[in-house]
């Protein structure tokens, strides 16, 4: 017990994980420099229809989506939620900006790396934008910043980042979101939802190695970050959609019985021949559970933006 009031978050996280019977490691830890790197070469490839949809959605419905989230033109905050490289969100600010509109724009990530890049490409690309990164887990960073202000806010949580959490997660997000906003302010969120079976699963089992890559940094970052030695030749990446579930479940196998020494732990762990970590969550969805997670939490849906397949939705809400 001492030991683990000691070690850090990842270290933490990482020791209950692997001690875990079946095995896991939390997908928030994909994302240090390189992980926050290999997302983006995620993003541009083309089975990874998300980004497109998304990106459409935001081109085509810009002035509408701002007709809905503007009140009057008093000072507002634009708060994004695991915000990335804002690739998607840019097309809004722009528009926001172009119809001199008053508002700060607050991003939130976990990855510091993600922050300062997306705070110098915005200053280049939007200079007149306000603009205030925030680095950090955004469940922690939206409790800290209740009451901030008492500015009404527009809150984004884009890219199906939703669907990379458990139910109880996704209860616990939304309440959290429910005590963070006050009558009157709007959400957005990006939902990915069920669509044909082959479609999903080559998004997440890629030709070009880039999800693979991307799971199995996870395991480098801990040889960086805790002195761990796996062998990353040593396992096998396995994504799989279950169309019933709307669950894709992304794995890393162990392709021989080892023994993995991990430092900053001073632990040995086992993996057996054949045995799965289970790395990530990517839930997809229908516009069913949408709107029943809306009501849930005192939200009314304004409207729900789909790309001309209806791959995936941008739906918004507003507190009632
Ligand atoms: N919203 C962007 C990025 C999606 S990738 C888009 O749609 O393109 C997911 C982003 O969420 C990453 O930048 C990652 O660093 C961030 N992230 C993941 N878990 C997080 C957490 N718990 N708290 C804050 N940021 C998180
Ligand atoms: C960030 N998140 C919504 C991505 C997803 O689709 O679940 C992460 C990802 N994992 C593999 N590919 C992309």
């Amino acid at each position: 017990m001492e030991k683990q009031t000691l070690l850090s978050e990842l270290a933490n996280d990482t020791l209950y994980g692997l001690i875990s019977k079946p095995k896991y490691l939390l997908s928030k830890y994909f994302y240090d420099d390189i992980g926050s790197s290999i997302f983006q070469d995620i993003m541009k490839m083309p089975e990874y229809y998300l980004t497109d949809c998304e990106y459409e959605i935001f081109d085509t419905y810009k002035t509408q989506i701002i007709d809905e989230i503007i009140k009057n033109n008093t000072l507002f905050d634009l708060i994004e939620l695991g915000s990335g490289d804002g690739l998607k969100t840019k097309v809004l600010l722009n528009a926001l900006i172009g119809r001199l509109i008053n508002f700060r724009y607050v991003p939130i990530d976990i990855s510091l790396k993600a922050n300062i890049d997306l705070e110098k490409s915005l200053m280049y690309e939007i200079p007149s934008l306000k603009v205030k990164t925030q680095t950090g887990d955004f469940f922690r960073v939206m409790k800290n910043m209740n009451g901030y202000s008492g500015l009404s806010k527009v809150i984004l949580f884009l890219g199906s980042n939703i669907g990379n959490f458990t139910d109880d997660e996704i209860s616990l997000f939304l309440e959290n979101l429910s005590e963070f906003t006050h009558s009157g302010d709007r959400v957005m969120i990006g939902f990915d939802l069920k669509k044909s079976p082959e479609l999903i699963n080559q998004a997440y089992n890629d030709p070009h190695g880039h999800t693979c890559r991307f799971n199995l940094n996870h395991l480098a970052r801990l040889n960086r970050e805790l002195g761990a030695n796996f062998y990353l030749e040593n396992f096998e990446h396995h994504s799989e959609y279950n169309p019933q579930s709307g669950e894709v479940k992304s794995f890393l196998v162990s392709k021989k019985t080892q023994k993995v020494y991990i430092e900053a732990l001073e632990e040995n762990i086992q993996f057996y021949k054949w045995e799965a970590v289970f790395m990530e969550l990517s839930r997809k969805f229908d516009f069913d559970t949408i709107e029943k997670y809306a009501a849930n939490y005192g939200f009314s849906v304004v409207n729900h933006f789909t790309d001309k397949n209806e791959w995936f939705t941008d739906s918004l809400w507003i507190k009632k």
